[in-house]
């Protein structure tokens, strides 16, 4: 292992593990189907294809030799490729700042997972009237103490996960969590196909709406294809400078995208056939998975209670493992300053979870929601930087560094293995993404973002 810290995945296999584990999450599950079905199913489908394996792919694999050729945490990795400009540091700065932000975000939601996890199995949830589901999450997520105690108990998993170390901590509960999930998904979409009705919500996601594609839809499309990927803020850089020698950072990086991929759309075959059968409004948006898919379970008594146990895990598992990726890159970096790295986890833990009850506490009728930042609450304004500002705008300084900045020596000869993989004439095609279409792509979504 040549990363500065000593630590690295044991194999290929173990590394697709971990990283699909950082992609795949709660943007997978909890945001991917309600963003497609808002802006025209099929319609959507096709922009974010395009997006996540033209741009979302690209910027992986450049992250991956980034990391890997420097071993070093993302913000060392920049300026030991180019001593000469020391000033770019500052993009893995931007990065880490980003992860620790969407970090304290995703605590918050994965902590509101995590509690109805909860009630799923203590039957709470089963005992709420249709109409009242709305009014129970607002009560539940402005509380002060309730979410605080979910935040807390998920944060110390994954921190201890992080203390484990790279190889016996986040690869090993990788291995494990990533099967699971993949057989909790698929159980639940079979479930969902065969229920009457079923066949609507596999049209509401799938037909194209061309009508409903508007800008806005093209910019969430490119905006969750980085989020949903993990990429521009540094993680696979992070992940990279674990990649075993040999690994084919080509293969590795197609795998982690369409097992990402396949899980969002997968997602959306668990849910909307589900919430059509049981005749309740697919447009729930945000407040989709909490307010209107427990109606659906509780629609379908026995069988709906365990779908409500089974739908939870799988969410809270999905968001430990991207929770893990965020920690680890916010750990490395502290660890690789001469901090322990159970020192660092727990240093690092305990900033960011500040943050998070922060956020919690300013989310709807919360104690400091009446606590405004630039018109917004702590929690709005968090979701908004991390939602659609941060990620395109770093993701755009990491490619800019790697197509026009990088030697292209350096990138041929890690990608090829030193030349021992054949990539033929990928290197032209991939070059040609990286230094043009990328780059264009990144700044006219985010320039036309500014002016909506
Ligand atoms: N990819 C994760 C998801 O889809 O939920 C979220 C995420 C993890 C974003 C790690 C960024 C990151 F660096």
């Amino acid at each position: 292992m040549s990363t500065s810290t000593g630590e690295g995945f044991s194999s290929s296999f173990g590394a697709i593990m971990a990283a699909a584990g950082s992609a795949v999450g709660l943007g997978n599950i909890w945001r991917f189907p309600y963003i497609c079905g808002k802006y025209g199913g099929g319609a959507f489908l096709l922009v974010y294809i395009c997006f996540v394996f033209l741009i979302g792919m690209i910027l992986m694999m450049s992250e991956f030799v980034i990391g890997r050729r420097t071993g070093e945490d993302s913000v060392k990795a920049y300026p030991k490729l180019i001593p000469h400009r020391p000033g770019w540091k500052f993009v893995g700065v931007a990065g880490l700042v980003t992860c620790f932000l969407i970090l304290a975000i995703y605590l918050v939601i994965s902590g509101w997972t995590t509690n109805y996890f909860w009630e799923s199995l203590t039957g709470t949830l089963a005992g709420i009237a249709d109409g009242d589901f709305g009014l129970h999450f607002s009560e539940f997520a402005s509380s002060a103490l309730r979410p605080v105690i979910f935040i807390g108990l998920f944060l110390i998993l994954t921190t201890l996960v992080i203390i484990g170390g790279v190889e016996k901590g986040i690869e090993r509960v990788s291995k494990l969590l990533m099967p699971i999930l993949v057989v909790l998904l698929l159980v639940l979409c079979v479930r969902s196909l065969t229920l009457d009705g079923a066949s609507k919500g596999v049209a509401y996601l799938f037909q194209p709406d061309f009508t409903k594609l508007t800008g806005e839809g093209i910019l969430a499309a490119l905006g969750q294809a980085l989020f949903s990927l993990s990429v521009g803020m540094g993680v696979m850089i992070v992940y990279g400078s674990y990649l075993p020698k040999d690994d084919n950072i080509l293969k590795t990086s197609v795998w982690i995208t369409v097992c990402d991929f396949a899980i969002a759309v997968l997602s959306g075959i668990a849910i909307f056939p589900a919430v059509f059968a049981c005749g309740q409004d697919p447009t729930g948006g945000p407040g989709l998975v909490y307010q209107v898919l427990p109606m659906v379970f509780n629609s379908l008594g026995a069988v709906g209670r365990v779908f409500s146990i089974v739908f939870f895990l799988l969410l809270a598992l999905a968001a430990l493992t991207s929770a893990i990726s965020l920690l680890e890159a916010l750990t490395q970096w502290l660890s690789s300053e001469k901090v322990g790295r159970t020192a660092s986890a727990i240093l690092m833990s305990a900033a960011v979870v500040l943050l998070a009850v922060a956020a919690s506490f300013s989310f709807g009728d919360g104690i400091w929601s009446g606590f405004k930042l630039g018109g917004m609450q702590l929690f709005e304004l968090l979701d908004k930087l991390t939602g659609t500002i941060l990620p395109p705008v770093c993701a755009l300084m990491t490619i800019i560094f790697f197509g026009w900045f990088m030697r292209k020596e350096d990138i041929v000869d890690e990608l090829s293995n030193h030349g021992t993989v054949k990539v033929g004439y990928f290197n032209v095609f991939y070059y040609f993404l990286v230094r043009f279409v990328a780059p264009i792509a990144l700044l006219v979504v985010l320039i036309s973002g500014l002016f909506n």
